[in-house]
């Protein structure tokens, strides 16, 4: 055991736990932050993503360790602070993108940041960056044109 400390969607916490545990259980189990999903546990899916100063990182396969001084934010920390929603997320909510849902926060946290770093993103770039995010529904051409109005807004 050993103490962290870091930012959650700006708040400080910190626990006294093993830090090789997965940053995942710290959040879902440890600070009741359940909007970050368990798919595969195996970095294979996305549905875990959250941000580590800024970077989508797979929470199943981070150690509470690589948190230890970070901010990170999850699918919670995405909306401004007066309960406005991201423009990501009115764009979900526009082109009705989720189906059964479970794989959708991973999705808005991959498609946040590439927003940032790429305002206008190509095809390409989409596919890029969500490529590691797998959606059993297929919700792929909905997150694709969500995107896209999203980047527009
Ligand atoms: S649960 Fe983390 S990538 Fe699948
Ligand atoms: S909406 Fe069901 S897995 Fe993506």
């Amino acid at each position: 055991m050993a103490e962290t400390k870091f930012t959650v969607n700006g708040e400080a916490r910190s626990v006294d736990m093993d830090p090789t545990t997965p940053l995942l259980w710290v959040l879902r189990e440890q600070l009741k932050l359940t909007g970050t999903k368990f798919g595969c546990g195996i970095a294979q899916c996305g549905a875990c993503t959250i941000h580590l100063d800024g970077i989508p990182v797979r929470s199943c396969s981070t150690p509470l360790a690589a948190a230890e001084g970070a901010a990170l934010t999850t699918i919670e920390g995405v909306a401004a602070e007066d309960g406005s929603r991201h423009p990501v997320q009115d764009a979900w909510v526009e082109h009705q993108v989720p189906q059964c849902g479970y794989c959708q926060s991973g999705q808005i946290m991959s498609a946040v940041a590439l927003l940032r770093d790429t305002p206008n993103p190509t095809d390409a770039d989409i596919d890029a960056a969500m490529s590691g995010n797998i959606c059993r529904c297929g919700a792929y051409g909905r997150i694709r044109q969500a995107i896209k109005t999203a980047a527009s807004a």
